[in-house]
């Protein structure tokens, strides 16, 4: 139900639905219907061993009921902390729709299979510079990135480029969901939802 605010009608905050999924997936699809080239980038927060966060972009690659999933190297920066600290946040913003949303949860590593089967659909490009690239490791030029990416085209020239062992996917599950609709006078909407053992959602409004 629309309560008429925002550029998009969006939902009725005061009787939002019982599961933050269908209500993702709306949000989500009004957004990719916008002419912005990433509607489905993210910010990824990690917290290291040390108890330092960091965040950077990533891309959203699926969402289901156990969580939305994106794809690294699992040796980055963003891997080690998540090796040590396997919980994140995700953000996205939708600047034209005036809306956020909020992911928080536990995160799991996708299996090789399913990883296998992500990788072979990229580009044969993308392919060949995951192994070209250690991700988030000092590199002297771009000279020598060129070089290494060079050195695995002819590697892999004529066959298959196989998934390297350190990239994959992994997923981070639905614990805490939160949608935020600005309003013009900043009396802006919020609706949590929160997970409970029995895997259904706590739902309450919020102050903006
Ligand atoms: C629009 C956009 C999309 C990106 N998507 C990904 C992605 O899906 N996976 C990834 O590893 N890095 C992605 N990056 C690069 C990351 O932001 C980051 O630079 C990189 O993963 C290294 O991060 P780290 O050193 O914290 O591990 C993207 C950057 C931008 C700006």
């Amino acid at each position: 139900m629309s309560t008429g605010h925002g550029p998009t009608p969006s939902i009725d905050f005061d009787h939002p639905p019982a599961d933050p999924l269908p209500l993702f997936e709306q949000w989500f699809a009004e957004a990719q219907k916008l002419a912005t080239p990433n509607p489905n980038a993210m910010t990824l927060a990690t917290v290291d061993a040390d108890g330092a966060p960091s965040a950077r972009i990533v891309l959203l690659r699926e969402i289901s009921r156990e969580g939305a999933r994106f794809f690294t190297n699992r040796n980055s920066r963003k891997g080690k902390a998540l090796a040590a600290n396997a919980r994140a946040a995700l953000l996205f913003h939708w600047d034209l729709l005036d809306r956020q949303v909020r992911i928080e949860g536990r995160v799991t590593l996708a299996t090789d299979a399913e990883s296998d089967e992500y990788f072979a659909h990229r580009p044969v490009d993308s392919r060949v510079n995951a192994w070209a690239s250690d991700q988030s490791e000092p590199v002297a030029s771009r000279a020598e990135l060129e070089r290494r990416a060079e050195e695995m085209t002819r590697r892999f020239a004529g066959g298959d480029v196989p998934r390297p062992p350190h990239w994959g996917g992994y997923r981070v599950s639905l614990d805490r969901v939160e949608f935020w609709q600005g309003d013009k006078y900043r009396l802006h909407d919020r609706v949590v939802y929160v997970r409970g053992g029995d895997g259904g959602y706590r739902v309450q409004r919020l102050c903006p």
